[in-house]
């Protein structure tokens, strides 16, 4: 009969609404004990950039309940992210998109196992967002708090679907990062290399904006980088001359703000010699896109490449059958897709993917991740007095001297796409 009480309880919760007008207790109320709950169910929430992500995702990788609301159209026409901008639309819409995930999964919130959030790295002024929020639920609903390192929730994403075992490697690719590390376990991380200045998706977008791509009728509702995959595909990139990035660097990290320099001044080039001003659509737009992807997707799988022979030859990864994973905004482009897949296939690796929904950021992956830890057990927290956001924190150990100083040598690759 206890447990008929909590489940009475739960039913009653359920109907009261999360957030600041909720923390009223029902009266009398109690809660679930895990043996009491069928499976492990964890509440996700994502702000570390500009997306207000929730989900709920049960230990078998059911996504119950989940909701999304994304910022990118209007930071597209302000040009970028504003931090205080991306701050008080999260504020805006966090209790909203909670709610949302949590009556979509039609979990009462006090049968939850544990809530986990976003808590580092990212913009100081949005993790502070989640954070507070998640305190104040942690608060309400006497949960364990479960912190979440953002680009381990993207690496260990594709296990939700397709159990890709560890250790694997992995590539990270979006507007915010660009990193090659091996998942080892659950929060163990080897870091092999990162970019030294900006993330592909960044280069993309900045491109794309200097190309005025928002006023070409072809694209002009699109982020910068399916803008410059979409122009691409009509264009030739052997018309442009674009040089390597960091080719004498035999290591494995990433760089693109050359690039981009290039790139700018070859833009600049060409307006001249068209007789046309910025913010006008230059003829040849189609082949410098072409130029600009297909230098993005040498460099990433160039560097790739490097990855995948230090882990061979330092026997890191299984054999055989040794799995390379990447995810990020920028992994959903077909073009870097089939460069990582020339790269993959000569060298038995398998390719896995998240599908792109899961690529980009959201709360699914968050709530994924803390499932992960409770399975491993780890980060389970019952006092989260202490817990602060970080807005700069690495993942794993940091294995790049260790790739510089093996300075190998790869061996040209066609990429033939
Ligand atoms: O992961 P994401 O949604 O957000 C973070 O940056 O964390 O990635 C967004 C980035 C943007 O820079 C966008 O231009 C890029 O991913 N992106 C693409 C494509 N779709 C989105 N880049 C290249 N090709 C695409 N098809
Ligand atoms: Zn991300």
């Amino acid at each position: 009969s206890g447990q008929k009480n909590a489940a009475a309880a739960c039913v009653t919760m359920a109907t009261h609404r999360l957030g600041s007008r909720a923390l009223s207790r029902v009266p009398g109320a109690r809660f679930l004990s895990q043996a009491q709950c069928k499976a492990r169910l964890v509440l996700g929430i994502e702000t570390s950039c500009d997306d207000t992500g929730a989900a709920v995702v049960d230990e078998t990788g059911k996504i119950l309940g989940e909701a999304l609301h994304s910022q990118k159209g209007i930071h597209l026409e302000t040009g970028g992210i504003i931090p205080t901008v991306a701050q008080r639309l999260h504020k805006e819409h966090i209790e909203k998109v909670v709610q949302e995930a949590v009556d979509n999964s039609g979990i009462p919130p006090c049968e939850l196992t544990a809530i986990a959030t976003t808590i580092k790295p990212g913009l100081a002024l949005s993790l502070q967002v989640g954070l507070e929020y998640s305190l104040k639920l942690i608060e309400q609903y006497k949960k364990p708090f479960i912190p979440i390192h953002h680009m381990e929730a993207h690496a260990l994403t594709v296990r939700m679907l397709d159990m890709v075992e560890f250790p694997f490697l992995v590539l990270l690719i979006s507007g915010g990062h660009s990193l090659l590390a091996i998942a080892r376990g659950v929060s163990d991380f080897l870091l092999l290399g990162q970019t030294l200045d900006e993330a592909p998706g960044d280069t993309l977008d900045k491109v794309a904006r200097r190309l005025s791509l928002k006023n070409h009728p072809a694209c002009c509702t699109m982020s910068g980088g399916e803008a410059i995959e979409c122009l691409a595909k009509m264009g030739n990139r052997l018309h442009v001359s674009l040089t390597q990035p960091i080719s004498r660097h035999l290591d494995c990290d990433f760089s693109f703000s050359g690039l981009r320099n290039q790139v700018n001044q070859i833009i600049i080039k060409k307006e001249r010699e068209e007789g046309i001003q910025e913010g006008q659509i230059l003829s040849c737009v189609c082949d410098i896109a072409a130029a600009v992807q297909h230098t993005v997707a040498a460099h990433l799988a160039k560097r790739t490449h490097r990855a995948i022979l230090f882990c061979k030859k330092e026997g890191l990864l299984p054999h055989p059958n040794p799995a390379l994973v990447v995810s990020g905004g920028v992994a959903s482009n077909e073009y870097i897709r089939k460069a990582l897949q020339i790269v993959t296939e000569a060298n038995g690796f398998s390719l896995h993917y998240p599908p792109p929904k899961l690529c980009t950021d959201n709360g699914i992956m968050i709530a994924w991740n803390g499932i992960e830890k409770l399975r491993a057990g780890i980060d389970v927290v019952h006092k989260p007095e202490g817990i602060r956001y970080e807005p700069k924190a690495p993942l794993g150990i940091n294995f790049s001297e260790q790739v510089k100083k093996a300075a190998l040598k790869v061996p040209y690759l066609k990429l033939n796409i």
